[in-house]
């Protein structure tokens, strides 16, 4: 008997030595046969490789014949391939990389410069919403626009704060805070997660019991790829009223803009917290005339009725009437936020591909103190001399001033009247054409510098931008990757890399602004020393 046994097990050894001498065995060997990975990994060689690697390119920076493309992607459609992807990724030495709706600014979920794959979600995108309780599990790979059509379907009365734009993916957008226009008064995605599910760095699969407090209050904002690959969430739904109320003004210099926008400062961040008002600001050429042009946005968590007192009680500068307001149901709210004209269908919410992508640069800002009039008319000067740049102000206060910068790895809370993104977007190729308009975005962010939070200069992680500092090659030393995780953590970096250094000693989860390992950085200083 035992030696049957025995034999069986060298058997099984031999099988295993044999067998996974390739990728595509060793993809095999660790996943659920029932399932085949064959028929959802993709090599080079395979004629969809290049349709699936280009289809949540969303950046077109990142989609040049130079840019570094992966060994291989497999896209699970069960869970069994994500396991299998992390230790065959991990006994060939590849870097892995991880992909839900492809959204990173500066394309880090489907880049590297070292060998790597990519685990591309999105075919794990199913939302089940439970209208008793008021909850849903949603999988990594769907979009915003999926759960909250998915919400909708099933209830009038429910909603959930999140992004605008809806081909933005849940796994990234979950993982790194996810803001929207109901934040002032539900505060972030992450504050109404209440369970995940993940694959670390063993190929375990755990939910919030198995792994643990720290590891769960780690992705919820500190950035889901330093610690595993999100599987999917619990989310708690938030409830929204039958009617809400929109309103898009849009005031050039020539019509006091500057006037406006400096009163905003000072109401935006303590109006009654269903309202939510949106200041987007771009050089544009009126009659001739270069100017501003500032576009008012919002919604408010109530009727039309109700939005005209506010707004008359404490922001009467923007001259709101009647005739301007527009209600309308959540959803068509959220289509309205989209761009979408009134009385689009919420089907739009499921197309995943909507206008053709564009080359793009972003970075973020955080504002403590309201900016002068005169300093604002000079950053307008400097708008207009540089190259298509967007400023978008979004007001914080309400909720995200209750919520203390512990709670989550997101430390952006009280004392931020509001955050700045700032956007270079084009469409002409070529090197120079990006050089222009990289160095317009970026001495606007110079100019910046005395009206922003400053030690640190703080960042929004999911407004990636990697000019504040990346990890070098190799495992990236504490003091090496607090240049940047300072600015998007503040002092929730320490807690983030004490936790990286205990689930994932060995560095597997890394790339650009990964979370280091204390463990990993200690053993190169070692070797070097
Ligand atoms: C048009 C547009 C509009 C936006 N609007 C908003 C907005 O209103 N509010 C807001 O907060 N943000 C907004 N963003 C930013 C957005 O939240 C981030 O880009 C977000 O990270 C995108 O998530 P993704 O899954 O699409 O991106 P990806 O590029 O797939 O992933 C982003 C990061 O998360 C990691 N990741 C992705 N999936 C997983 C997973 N399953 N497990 C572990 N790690 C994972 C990736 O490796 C990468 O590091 C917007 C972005 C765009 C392009
Ligand atoms: C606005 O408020 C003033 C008092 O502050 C009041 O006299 C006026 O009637 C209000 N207008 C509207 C439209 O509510
Ligand atoms: C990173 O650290 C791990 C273990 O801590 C080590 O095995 C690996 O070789 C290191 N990688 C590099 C590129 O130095």
């Amino acid at each position: 008997m035992s030696a049957i046994v025995a034999f069986i097990s060298i058997f099984l050894l031999h099988v295993v030595t044999v067998v996974s001498d390739t990728i595509p065995q060793c993809l095999s060997l660790h996943s659920d046969p029932s399932h085949p990975i064959s028929a959802v990994t993709y090599f080079p060689d395979n004629p969809s490789f290049p349709p699936i690697l280009e289809a949540y390119i969303r950046n077109l920076r990142f989609s040049s014949p130079t840019t570094p493309k992966p060994s291989f992607i497999v896209a699970p459609n069960h869970v069994s391939h994500i396991q299998a992807s992390i230790i065959c990724c991990k006994k060939f030495g590849i870097e892995m990389r991880i992909r839900s709706g492809g959204h990173d600014y500066d394309g880090l979920s489907y880049v590297a410069e070292v060998p790597f794959a990519i685990v591309d979600m999105f075919m794990l995108k199913s939302v089940q919403v439970n209208v008793e309780d008021e909850s849903a599990w949603v999988e990594s790979g769907s979009t915003i626009g999926e759960l909250y059509y998915g919400i909708a379907e099933k209830s009038k009365a429910l909603g959930f704060p999140a992004g605008v734009c809806h081909t933005v993916g849940v796994g990234g957008h979950f993982s790194g805070g996810g803001y929207g226009n109901m934040m002032r008064r539900f505060g972030l995605s992450v504050d109404h997660i209440v369970d995940a599910q993940i694959v670390d760095a063993e190929g375990r699969v755990l939910d919030r019991r198995g792994m643990g407090e720290d590891l769960f209050w780690a992705i919820r904002g500190g950035g889901g790829a330093s610690f595993g690959v999100i599987v999917s969430w619990k989310i708690k739904l938030v409830p929204v009223p039958q009617v809400v109320t929109v309103f898009r003004i849009e005031k050039t210099l020539e019509q006091g803009a500057s006037d406006i926008v400096y009163q905003w400062q000072y109401v935006a961040n303590k109006i009654h917290d269903g309202l939510f008002i949106r200041v987007v600001l771009s050089p544009v050429t009126k009659m001739g005339k270069k100017t501003i042009r500032a576009k008012f946005n919002a919604l408010f968590l109530g009727n039309a009725q109700e939005l005209l007192q506010v707004m008359n009680e404490s922001f009467p500068q923007l001259g709101l009437v009647g005739e301007q307001c527009i209600q309308m149901s959540w959803i068509d709210s959220v289509l309205f936020w989209d761009n979408y004209p009134v009385g689009t269908s919420p089907n739009v919410l499921l197309q995943r591909h909507g206008t053709a992508e564009k080359f793009l640069k972003k970075k973020s800002d955080y504002v403590q103190q309201p900016i002068s009039k005169t300093e604002l008319e000079g950053i307008w000067q400097k708008m207009m001399e540089v190259k298509k740049p967007v400023f978008t102000f979004n007001p914080y206060g309400g909720k995200m001033s209750e919520i203390s910068e512990m709670e989550t790895p997101f430390p952006h809370r009280a004392g931020n009247i509001y955050k700045i993104q700032y956007s270079v977007i084009w469409q002409e190729k070529g090197g120079d054409v990006a050089s222009r308009y990289l160095n317009s975005i970026r001495s606007l962010y110079d100019y910046m510098t005395p009206y922003v939070s400053s030690s640190p200069r703080s960042s929004y992680l999911n407004y990636r931008d990697v000019d504040i500092g990346v990890n070098g090659p190799g495992n990236a030393t504490y003091a090496q990757a607090s240049v940047w995780g300072k600015k998007y953590f503040k002092t929730n970096f320490d807690r983030l890399v004490k936790i990286k250094t205990r689930v994932d000693p060995s560095n597997f989860f890394r790339y650009e602004q990964s979370i280091p390992s204390l463990a990993s950085a200690h053993s190169i200083s070692l070797v070097s020393e």
